[in-house]
């Protein structure tokens, strides 16, 4: 790729970034600025496999075919390498963006030999290429980085470029409610080939329910091995397409009765962010003050009245 632009504008909108040690024993980090670790406990790889390289299926995509990935915060890099290094044989050629504000996880991470261990060398490379040179270009394979607020960078993809895989891995929507917003997620889904699919950890009402109404069908995901407890694992939302889906694949199942109740309750206000501008603050008063007002039952008598049902068998 021509003109490496090695660390150009380093920023530090994560604050501080503490080591933060999962159950895996892999390496993933905490942000002090979000107050949030970027992987949950159980670990930053099985969470990377489980929820974004098992779901996404690369078996649909064979020699000869194009498979075009978005990686929307990217960070130290897990999903990417997970999914890269998850290809089948033959693999299909790969078109891939990545999104990033901060520039430091992948640096710390690409410093941890256990991190750069756990990949194989055509895909540590990648990352190595990421890190310094905002990206790689090779024969049947090339791939852009795009440092910078997701929600403007979002902007620079070529304006006709779909995906077929949307790895959506921001920090938990109450603490950054700016890349889950109704206009944000809006966004990605139109981004998505027929047939592809927006993998992410979230099950919020809010979230799902933004990516219902974007037109995509909502699938759950399954609980991830070590995993605490809990009914779903994240969401996958695909984009209609002529051939009718599965009700369950790899990783993947549809949405149970609680699952499709708890998008009719006051959680699933979605976030708004009309300018795609607005400080986290904003945005979360602003769902606030329509949850008050929004007449929908409300999350706690939905919580209660399945936990009964369960309860009672
Ligand atoms: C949960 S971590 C992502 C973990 C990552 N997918 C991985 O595999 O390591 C969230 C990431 O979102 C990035 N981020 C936060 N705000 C952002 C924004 N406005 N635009 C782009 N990236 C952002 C953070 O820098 C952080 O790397």
């Amino acid at each position: 790729m021509s003109g490496c632009i090695a660390n150009a504008g380093h920023s530090r909108p994560l604050g501080a970034l503490n080591v933060f040690p999962t159950a895996d024993g892999s390496f993933s980090l905490h942000s002090e600025y979000f107050d949030e670790a970027f992987h949950n406990s159980a670990g930053a790889l099985n969470e990377a496999c489980a929820k974004f390289a098992q779901p996404a299926e690369l078996t649909r995509f064979s020699g000869g075919q194009t498979l075009r990935i978005l990686d929307v915060c990217m960070g130290l890099g897990y999903n990417t390498a997970a999914v890269l290094d998850a290809m089948p044989t033959p693999a299909p050629n790969v078109l891939w963006w990545g999104l990033e504000i901060d520039r430091r996880p992948l640096e710390l991470a690409l410093a941890q030999t256990g991190f750069c261990s756990a990949w194989s060398a055509s895909v540590h490379q990648k990352l190595i290429l990421i890190r310094d040179c905002d990206g790689w270009d090779q024969p049947e394979s090339r791939g852009t980085m795009l440092w910078g607020d997701a929600r403007q960078t979002l902007h620079q993809l070529p304006q006709d470029q779909q995906f077929d895989l949307i790895l959506h891995d921001a920090f938990s929507p109450g603490r950054c409610p700016q890349l889950w917003s109704e206009e944000f997620l809006h966004g990605l889904a139109i981004r998505l080939a027929p047939g592809g699919r927006l993998l992410t950890y979230s099950r919020a009402a809010a979230i799902r329910a933004s990516l219902q109404r974007a037109g995509l069908k909502l699938f759950s995901l399954l609980q991830v091995p070590g995993e605490r407890g809990g009914w779903s694992s994240g969401t996958m939302g695909m984009k209609q397409f002529k051939i009718s889906f599965g009700e369950k694949g790899p990783g993947w199942r549809a949405l149970t009765a609680m699952e499709h109740e708890h998008l009719h309750t006051r959680a699933a206000v979605p976030y708004r962010d009309p300018t795609g501008e607005d400080q986290a603050e904003v945005i979360r008063r602003r769902r606030s003050t329509e949850q008050q007002l929004c007449g929908l039952e409300a999350t706690n008598t939905w919580h209660h009245r399945w936990t009964a049902k369960q309860r009672h068998g």
